[in-house]
């Protein structure tokens, strides 16, 4: 199988489970339509690769990917809001707000973000030793919250042009979009454990390829807002310079940004390698490389 297959039947079997969610008229019309509008799904792929590489079968991981998505679809409804990046278009259709309204839409974002709590939960329950369930909740929490995705969302809304230098940019990138990233990498390790043992390097390998799998994945998302289009892209290009906010682009210009990319995605695959996976970590090496490459 290619990786483009593997990776859209991941998808699909992702995208199946999701549709069964939120079928309701009100709130979870608003919820769905975020959540099933397109995207590209790397984080619940990557939980499922994840378990897949540490010798647990995809279907154990499937739940907590899916959290991973409502989580991660609330902080994209919330970081499109007026009070933060104030952007119109998403995923190639209007923002939820601009559909539903900024009440809604912020209430869309909460019942999302409790949605994969309840969802990881149910997940945990199920394993044969639910102590990695609590484990990936408790995870998970730290990754979504004041420690991790919420943090650097508010230091990117806050910290003031003047002190957005390389080093603060990365400090914010790790949590921001980093922190989501390395616990869709991890839950899905996880994932695998709720059934039978794994090594437990594997865990912090798979840590630190998130973590460099994240810088390199911010990095490109910034210079994609600065040199894609808004149809290739789903979301309104420029949306960095017209909100004046510094990014690692309008720092250090795309030549030295591409440069960094593959550095990181080397080093992502680089941590890989420093466990002993139980199943294949093909598919996750060629991942990084794939997002290096991507348009969208
Ligand atoms: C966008 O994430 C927000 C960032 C963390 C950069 P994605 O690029 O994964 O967005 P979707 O899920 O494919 O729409
Ligand atoms: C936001 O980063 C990351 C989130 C936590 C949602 P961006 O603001 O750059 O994400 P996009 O470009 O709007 O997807
Ligand atoms: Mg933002
Ligand atoms: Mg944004
Ligand atoms: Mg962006």
């Amino acid at each position: 199988m290619s990786f483009r297959e593997e990776y859209d039947g991941a998808r699909a079997l992702i995208e199946e489970a999701l549709k069964k969610e939120f079928a309701l008229p009100g709130l979870e019309e608003a919820m769905s339509y975020s959540l099933l509008a397109g995207g590209k799904r790397v984080r619940p792929v990557l939980t499922v690769k994840f378990c897949e590489a540490a010798g647990g079968r995809a279907e154990e991981a499937m739940s907590l990917g899916c959290a991973l998505e409502m989580l991660h679809t609330y902080s994209l409804i919330h970081d499109d809001l007026p009070a933060m990046d104030n952007d119109d278009l998403r995923r190639g259709k209007p923002t939820n707000h601009k559909v539903f309204g900024e009440c809604t839409a912020i209430l869309a974002g909460d019942a999302l973000q409790s949605a994969a709590f309840r969802t990881a939960s149910e997940a945990g329950l199920k394993f044969s030793r639910p102590e990695a369930g609590l484990e990936a909740v408790r995870y998970f929490a730290e990754a979504a919250g004041e420690r991790g995705m919420c943090l650097g969302q508010y230091g990117d809304t806050t910290i003031p042009e003047s002190e957005r230098t390389a080093e603060t940019l990365l400090r914010i990138n790790d949590l921001k979009t980093g922190a989501l990233l390395r616990a869709a990498c991890v839950l899905g390790v996880l994932a695998a454990m709720g059934n039978r043992d794994v090594c437990p390097d594997c865990v912090s390998a798979a840590e630190e390829y998130a973590l460099n799998l994240g810088r390199a994945f911010q990095i490109k998302d910034d210079m994609l807002d600065a040199m894609s289009t808004d149809s290739e892209l789903g979301k309104p290009v420029g949306s960095d310079l017209a909100n004046g906010k510094a990014t690692y682009m309008s720092l250090l210009g795309a030549e030295k940004c591409a440069d960094l990319v593959r550095e990181y995605t080397e080093r992502a695959k680089a941590a890989l390698r420093k466990a002993s996976w139980a199943g294949d970590t093909s598919f996750l090496l060629e991942l990084a490389d794939e997002l290096e490459k991507r348009s969208s």
